[in-house]
């Protein structure tokens, strides 16, 4: 255990992973006021959307008027998602100087969610990285399925230690490790965390937790006492993949800042503000916000 760390900075994926898995479409407008209302809570990275396929996501296919549009406050980081070259260079045209790519621990979901095996994948992001180092864009990277899959079930450790110091060898500076259907425990995540420490600099290193179980705020306690201090989180709890069935929500934004704060560990966000923007988009999608501290704070 290295004990906890003074300072995390979360990762707000809500525009993203939150906004890609709602059933119905969300206007352009709404999504360019959330981020600029997540803009001034005191985040300093906003994952803003994902230029993936429109036929696989049509929840984002308005991936670049929103970015274009959003106001680019100073000091805040908007990473976008690109499965490919062609994601990159949309992105790119519109602006991005921050982009993620995403692989999985689990050959049977990357079959499912970008219809290419984990090498097959992890050779579509080389042209990617190769531009984005000409073009001085950084570039993070995700594994999926980091604690279970629902396609194959068990994912071997091993696996999961492979794509991710894959990645991070390639030249993505930061790996964020997800538990994509929230079936891990706080055990289990230590474990498979201590494992990819062992081969990617724990700094380099964030967690990305779907509260499907209700485990996600157990499992970032124990991620955190191992020394991670980069936490993916989502405002009012939205969030999910539309290839893994069953689900749900990412760990609320709103629950992770209350009890980082409550530790006394500095966020730099103003929780009022966040609830008030989680709040405000449960009412624009038209269901109960899934954050605990918003639902309290609204009494
Ligand atoms: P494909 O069908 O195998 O590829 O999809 P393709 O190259 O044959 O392309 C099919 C069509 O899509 C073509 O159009 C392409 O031009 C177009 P057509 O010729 O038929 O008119 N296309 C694109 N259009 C716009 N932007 C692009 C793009 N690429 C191709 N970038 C592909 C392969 C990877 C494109 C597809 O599978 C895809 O977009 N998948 C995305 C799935 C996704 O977004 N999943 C959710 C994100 S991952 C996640 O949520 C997990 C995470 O949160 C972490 C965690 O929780 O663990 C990150
Ligand atoms: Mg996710």
């Amino acid at each position: 255990m290295n004990g906890l760390p003074s300072k995390v900075r979360i990762v707000e994926v809500g525009a993203r992973d939150g906004l890609q898995n709602e059933k119905t479409i969300i206007p352009a407008q709404t999504k360019i006021e959330l981020i600029n209302r997540l803009s001034r809570t005191g985040l300093r990275t906003i994952e803003a959307t994902s230029f993936v396929s429109s036929k696989w996501v049509p929840q984002l296919a308005d991936a670049a008027e929103v970015f274009a549009a959003i106001d680019k406050r100073a000091g805040v980081r908007y990473p976008v998602l690109v499965p490919n070259e062609q994601g990159y260079d949309r992105a790119r045209a519109v602006g991005a100087d921050e982009v993620a790519v995403f692989s999985a621990a689990s050959e049977a979901f990357n079959r499912k969610n970008i219809n290419a095996s984990i090498d097959e994948s992890i050779e579509r992001f080389a042209p990617i990285l190769d531009k984005a180092r000409a073009d001085g864009v950084r570039v993070r990277g995700y594994v999926s399925t980091v604690l279970g899959c629902p396609y194959q079930g068990e994912v071997p450790l091993r696996d999961v230690v492979h794509v991710a110091s894959r990645l991070y060898t390639m030249g993505c500076y930061e790996i964020s490790l997800g538990d994509t259907i929230g079936i891990g425990t706080p055990r289990k995540a230590r474990d498979m965390l201590r494992a990819v420490a062992a081969e990617v600099p724990i700094e380099a290193l964030a967690v990305h937790f779907h509260d499907t179980r209700g485990q996600a705020l157990a499992n970032v306690l124990a991620c955190l006492e191992e020394g991670v201090a980069i936490v993916d989180s989502s405002v009012s709890g939205t969030g999910g993949c539309p290839y893994a069935k069953g689900a749900t929500g990412n760990v609320a934004s709103e629950d992770v800042v209350y009890m980082l704060e409550g530790m006394g560990i500095d966020t730099g966000i103003d929780l009022a503000a966040l609830i008030q923007t989680g709040l405000w988009l449960s009412a624009q999608l038209g269901h109960e916000t899934s954050s605990k501290v918003a639902r309290a704070s609204a009494g």
